[in-house]
């Protein structure tokens, strides 16, 4: 956020300071967060309202969360807001949603801009109202040279539909003679998703008590942390956002290694033989 007007800092209570200073001080804050924003359409049932009332209390949610995630200097933020499957609701819900999105993007655009956020969009944006890509396309093109939070929306997407799309790409590819079926290897299927250039997220948060993936980032999250929290998405804003990020501080990511292996520097790993002696040593003090 370098040489950028910080308003949304200056905006912060002595009380949000402070919780933010003491997350920074754990020194383990994700660079990457994604998030699954699930419950809209019950917290709105529950207080005898239409689901759409849900989903623009949402957009306070989405509001909240982008802000403290550049305040607290995460690098990348990925919003689930429309979900290949979702085309599957109520025209009227469908409909609302893109205007939702419309609205978001028209309001928070300059918003974002000042505090240097760059706003970037993976799926299926072709499937989307031509008035809501060229909002998107607008927007992304005006935030392009922003250095600080990347903002990432998914729209019409699904995992499974970025692999596909991949794997399309891939044999065209491999049918040009541009690559071999031997240069395939997981560095370069990541590159053919529509994630290319995003680090895989850290911590994968889904609100309002369900326990799935539901198609979203289904490669990117191989080794991700997930947290998941009975709290609708619109009641989801930044006290939770932050026990969430104590929580992933708090635990300790192995990527298939052992606790001890995360602890080795370089000088100080075991060799082959001395690993296998203390395990001799053991199976003879078991045996004695
Ligand atoms: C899931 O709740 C949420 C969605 C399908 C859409 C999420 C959209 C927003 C938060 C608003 C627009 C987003 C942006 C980024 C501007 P649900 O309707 O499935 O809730 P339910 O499971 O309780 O029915």
């Amino acid at each position: 956020m370098v040489g950028r007007p910080q308003q949304w800092l200056s905006e912060r209570t002595e009380q949000d300071i402070e919780q933010q200073n003491a997350l920074l001080q754990l020194e383990r804050l994700p660079r990457h967060v994604a998030i699954i924003m699930d419950g809209n359409g019950r917290w709105a049932v529950g207080r005898k309202l239409p689901r759409i009332a849900g989903h623009c209390e949402g957009i306070e949610s989405v509001r909240d969360i982008v802000k403290a995630s550049a305040e607290l200097g995460v690098e990348y933020l990925t919003l689930y807001a429309f979900s290949t499957e979702n085309w599957r609701r109520p025209q009227a819900e469908v409909n609302a949603l893109m205007r939702l999105l419309e609205y978001y993007l028209e309001t928070e655009l300059e918003e974002l801009d000042q505090n240097n956020v760059r706003l970037n969009a993976i799926g299926k944006i072709a499937a989307l109202p031509k008035r809501v890509q060229r909002i998107l396309a607008t927007a992304i093109e005006r935030t392009r040279d922003n250095t600080g939070l990347v903002l990432t929306l998914a729209l019409s997407y699904s995992g499974r539909w970025d692999l596909v799309r991949a794997i399309q790409l891939i044999s065209l590819d491999v049918r040009r003679g541009k690559l071999s079926p031997e240069d395939i290897n997981e560095n370069l299927v990541s590159s053919y998703l529509s994630t290319h250039g995003l680090p895989e997220p850290d911590l994968l948060i889904r609100t309002s008590g369900e326990q799935r993936i539901s198609n979203f980032l289904l490669w990117e999250i191989a080794y991700t942390e997930i947290y998941t929290t009975e709290t609708l998405w619109p009641d989801f804003r930044r006290q939770e956002y932050y026990t969430a990020l104590a929580e992933y501080a708090r635990r300790e990511r192995r990527f298939g290694m052992t606790s001890e292996q995360l602890s080795w520097d370089e000088s100080g790993m075991p060799s082959t033989r001395s690993y296998l002696s203390s395990l001799f040593d053991f199976l003879a003090r078991r045996r004695a």
